[in-house]
This record gives C-alpha cells, structure tokens and sequence, in this order.
C-alpha cells in the first residue's frame, strides 16, 4: 500500500475526531477513491492515545493527532488545544467519529455548519449511549443511524442524513449493532460529500438540501415487504 487510499488532493479539508475504533473514519477515507469526491480526509486526532483508528491513519499516510483530555485543568483549555490543532490542520470541515467528549456550546459555535456527528440512532430517538440495547428493550421494528451537524445540544443537531435497518426478531445488542454499523459507513461518507460539495447546509438552524432524492411513492418498512398504501384508496 502506497498509504495514499486514492486521495482528492483540491476536496474541502477534513479533520476526523476519534476515541476508539476509527471504522466510521475508515470509511470516510476509503470513499474517498470515488472519482470526484469533494473531501480529503487530512487529520485524524484523538483524545485517546491508543485508539485503535490512530493506527489506520498513520498507515495511511494521514497525520494524526492526540490531545489527551485527562492533560488539562479544563474543557475549555482541552477545547482551545482541540481548535488550534485544527486550525494548524487546516481543517474546513469537523467529522466526529465515535468522538467521546462532550463539546462546550463555546466551541461548537465555532464550527457551527463546518461539524458533523454520526450518531447510531434515528435521531430523535434514543440520543445518548446504548442506543442498541434501548432500541431492543423498546422493541421498536426499525432502527438505525444518523449524520447530523453537532449543535450545543447533544446528539440535537439539524439532521442531514439518516440510514434505516430493520430489527430482527433475534437480535442481540451485537448483530444490531454491527447491521446499523453498515448503515453507518454507508450514510457518513454519503453526507460528508454532500456537504463538501455544497449540497447540503446549515441555515438557520436548519439544513438544505439542493437535491432530494426521494418522492412519495417511497416507504420504508419493517419487518414487512413494502406495502402498498394506494390499495387502501380503492
Ligand atoms: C459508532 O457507532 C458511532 O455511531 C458512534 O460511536 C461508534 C464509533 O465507531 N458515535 P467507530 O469508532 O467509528 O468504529
């Protein structure tokens, strides 16, 4: 491997913000091989220093970054080192992946339309952590993720785009977990484009969309075939 993973060299740039795993960077990064993406992922930084997406990262040639949180009196000064890095990057666009700190409303001001969040849920529904398992417990037939623009409320930001999986009748917390987790690297890349590309952002608190792929013939169901709603019209 060259490490390059078929990078844009003119997209908008991007930092990724990690705490583990990395996978949803990962996939940021290989859809990058697309012809004409409009991003370039060219930082990775973490609050933890063994995470695991560090290694992907550096193999791939991409800088890296850590900025350990348990290094600093506050979140405000952990948040200053955060922005300046960022700023030294060259970062025009914030991807958190899997990114386990609470951002101060301070902060998030300051990449107010420029940050996005993945988040394994359909927002609103089951903000927060154990989204699986709360998702199990509430038997609800369809689950799935979403990418939104982080706001000063948690997991609350203007939603651009969502991803649907069904619940099968024996899930556990883990095969639930990997199914939305697909739906996770499917949707990110997808959302990041359109907002490299210009298609979608945030304006008054809301986001536009140039293109809506969609029209209402479409539903999504589960755990049933589509169903056809124009019979109950007859
Ligand atoms: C993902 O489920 C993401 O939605 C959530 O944290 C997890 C991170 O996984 N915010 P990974 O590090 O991207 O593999």
């Amino acid at each position: 491997m060259s490490g390059t993973a078929g990078r844009q060299e003119h997209g908008k740039k991007v930092a990724a913000l990690i705490s583990g795993r990395g996978s949803n960077m990962r996939a940021l990064v290989e859809a990058q091989a697309q012809p004409g993406c409009p991003y370039e992922i060219v930082a990775v930084i973490s609050n933890v220093p063994d995470a695991a997406g560090l290694d992907y990262a550096r193999q791939q040639g991409i800088a890296t970054a850590v900025i350990d949180h348990r290094e600093f009196d506050s979140r405000e000064a952990f948040e200053e080192m955060l922005h300046e890095t960022l700023l030294v990057m060259q970062a025009e666009l914030v991807a958190c992946a899997g990114f386990m700190r609470i951002m101060t409303a301070e902060f998030v001001q300051r990449w107010e339309g420029r940050m996005l969040n993945i988040h394994p849920s359909l927002l609103p529904l089951f903000k927060g952590l154990h989204t699986h398992r709360r998702v199990l417990e509430a038997g609800v037939r369809i689950h799935g993720a979403t990418v939104h623009f982080v706001t000063a409320e948690l997991d609350g930001g203007p939603i651009i785009i969502q991803g649907a999986v069904p619940v099968l009748a024996d899930d556990t917390e883990e095969t639930l977990a990997q199914r939305v987790l697909r739906a996770e690297h499917a949707i990110y890349p997808a959302a990041l484009w359109e907002v490299a590309a210009g298609n979608a952002r945030l304006e008054n608190g809301r986001v536009i969309l140039r293109d809506w792929p969609f029209d209402e013939s479409t539903t999504l169901t589960a755990p049933m075939a589509p169903i056809d709603f124009s019979r109950g019209q007859e």
